[in-house]
């Protein structure tokens, strides 16, 4: 997406004008873009109190340069297990390595962005502030680690830069009053904090009778939004959570549903209201716990928490909800606002979107597993899975907005050959990269690696995919169902069935793309590519990982995976 706002600025020499050099580096790495949108808005503050800031994406960024910086101002999420970014990778193992310089003279601070519901929350971003003061800079400002919800945190944390500025260096600072910077690259109105509602249109099951999964197809209207997407964007879903267990939670709270609390924008309404809308009421967070385990002053809590008996929290947490805790540690009377006061905001939840705007204006379609499981003795729901598929409010509509991400998106050049690989629901984008590339004419190969269970009930959208293989939209599709033999196949073993051919595409140009499962089947795909580039390629380990590198940096490998 073309943002409007900061240009890069190149940092120049003021020598000439006597003035100080006040040079700023902000570097981020970032998955799909919001660290991004962060550097910008920091450049842009940067340069309005008197700097001249360079925006730095640490794909790009020449470790050389580090022992030059001044300010080095880093913004990074995390994922999965902890992992960097795909584009901080690089840069990330740089610094861990013994190649990395000794960094005396330097001012650095850090924001962090993550997930508390994962278990290394924010790790790459502390890596980064640990990494930086070890290498001797000086940490000039504390780092801030941010939840899913990161705006006003991170805010905070520009500020905070802006005022260490202003009194290291004695001037006034020009900071607070954050500029309204337009963050969305859209026309539209509509964001994460002023979602569209969006009539839904379809909610179709996908997967056959007898199939252990339930994927609904959903389609829903943006008509009157003015808001449009490109193929490899995300659509973002504001749910409320399941009326029977805010029922449960209040039942088990002993508090009055109509007791005033704070719904978590600031603003005043009743307990049951911010329960259903306001607050995450079924993923425990470490910070959740935290506060929990205070509260009821449980030791069994504080003793879980202990940074030694992390795999015990672990296994306490698996397949527990927050409810699970609320009845395991009962509280004592507290306040509604208290009770509130322990939970986090509930975050909107993500999805990979399936069409192609060009082919379907006015429409978005998303593919969505809807999660229902038994654990410890009850019945659980995913909160927006079962929010799209069973719980549309009676007005039919669903809050939305569109979440760009231009770290997957098709080639500019209509003729390079696409590989995708697209387990289970995340075949989602490959849909919407087919529609886009037979609209727009493209004579590229596309490839498409699908897998699911049963060939009977799981193949999602089965008919479509042969349809464009009649077309010739699509080249090839090869398909692995795990569960109709013996022996376990995944995608991954078919591209290495199909390696040599596979890399014949890579040579050719191909662009590699990958979404969905982040724990197993990325890296397992990564590593599948790894071994084919050695094999195939003739080269040594370390050259096929330089092979990939390069192919991430020239933008043909591309992951959506969570
Ligand atoms: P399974 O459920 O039989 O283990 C979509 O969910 C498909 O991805 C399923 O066929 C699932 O198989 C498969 N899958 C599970 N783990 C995987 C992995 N590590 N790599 C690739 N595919 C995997």
């Amino acid at each position: 997406g073309a943002t409007n706002m900061v240009q890069p600025i190149a940092a120049q020499p003021l020598a000439d004008s006597g003035a100080a050099i006040r040079t700023a580096t902000v570097l981020f790495g970032s998955q799909t873009g919001n660290a991004e949108k962060l550097a910008e808005k920091l450049c842009a503050q940067l340069s309005q109190a008197g700097f001249v800031p360079t925006l730095q994406d640490m794909g790009s960024y020449k470790p050389r340069q580090l022992k030059r910086e001044n300010y080095l101002f880093v913004i990074v999420s995390t994922h999965g297990e902890g992992d960097p970014p795909d584009n901080a990778e690089a840069f990330h193992e740089f610094l861990h390595s013994k190649k990395a310089p000794k960094l005396d003279g330097l001012q650095f601070s850090v924001l962090a962005l993550g997930d508390s519901s994962y278990e290394y929350f924010c790790k790459t971003g502390k890596d980064f502030d640990t990494r930086l003061e070890e290498l001797g800079g000086k940490r000039f400002s504390q780092r801030a680690d941010c939840d899913v919800d990161y705006d006003d945190a991170a805010d905070a944390w520009i500020d905070g830069i802006l005022q260490a500025l202003s009194k290291q260096l004695d001037t006034p600072a020009v900071v607070a009053v954050s500029p309204a910077v337009a963050t969305q690259a859209t026309a539209s109105s509509y964001s994460r904090k002023n979602p569209f509602s969006a009539t839904l249109l379809e909610n179709l099951r996908i997967t056959g009778r007898g199939s252990s999964k339930d994927v609904r197809h959903i389609e829903l209207s943006l008509e009157g939004s003015q808001l449009s997407f490109e193929p490899g964007d995300s659509l973002g879903v504001v749910p409320s959570n399941c009326p029977e267990l805010v029922a449960e939670f209040i039942e088990v709270s002993g508090l009055d549903p109509r007791a005033i609390v704070t719904n978590g924008k600031g603003e005043d309404t009743t307990l049951e209201d911010a329960l259903s809308h306001g607050y995450e009421i079924t993923t425990i967070t470490r910070p959740f716990l935290e506060k929990y385990a205070t509260l009821v002053e449980s030791r069994e809590l504080g003793r879980l928490l202990q940074e030694e008996n992390r795999s015990q929290l672990r296994n306490f947490i698996h397949g527990r909800e927050v409810i699970d805790v609320i009845r395991g540690f009962p509280l004592p009377g507290i306040t509604a606002n208290q009770f509130v006061g322990l939970l986090r905001k509930l975050p909107p939840r993500l999805y990979s979107i399936a069409s192609s705007y060009q082919a379907n204006p006015d429409e978005v379609h998303l593919t969505v597993a809807v999660v229902r499981y038994q654990s410890h003795g009850r019945s659980r729901k995913g909160v927006a899975t079962t929010f799209l598929s069973e719980r549309v409010p009676e007005d039919g509509t669903v809050p939305v907005y569109v979440d760009s991400n231009k770290n997957f998106r098709l080639p500019e050049d209509l003729n390079a050959p696409l590989v995708m690989i697209g387990p289970g629901t995340g075949v989602a984008p490959f849909r919407a990269f087919l529609e886009e590339r037979e609209i727009a004419g493209a004579k590229g190969k596309n490839w498409l690696f699908f897998g699911d269970r049963h060939f009977h009930t799981d193949f999602l959208y089965q008919r479509e995919w042969l349809d464009y293989r009649k077309k010739g939209v699509l080249t090839r599709i090869d398909v692995a169902f795990s569960r109709d033999e013996e022996k376990k196949t995944y995608v991954q073993h078919r591209m290495l069935e199909n390696s040599r051919e596979l890399y014949a595409w890579l040579e050719e140009g191909a662009y590699f793309y990958v979404c969905g499962d982040a724990e197993y089947m990325a890296p397992d795909v990564h590593e599948a590519l790894l071994a084919i580039v050695e094999k195939e390629g003739c080269v040594s380990r370390e050259k096929a990982v330089e092979y990939m590198r390069d192919l991430q940096q020239g933008r043909r490998y591309q992951r959506d995976v969570y």
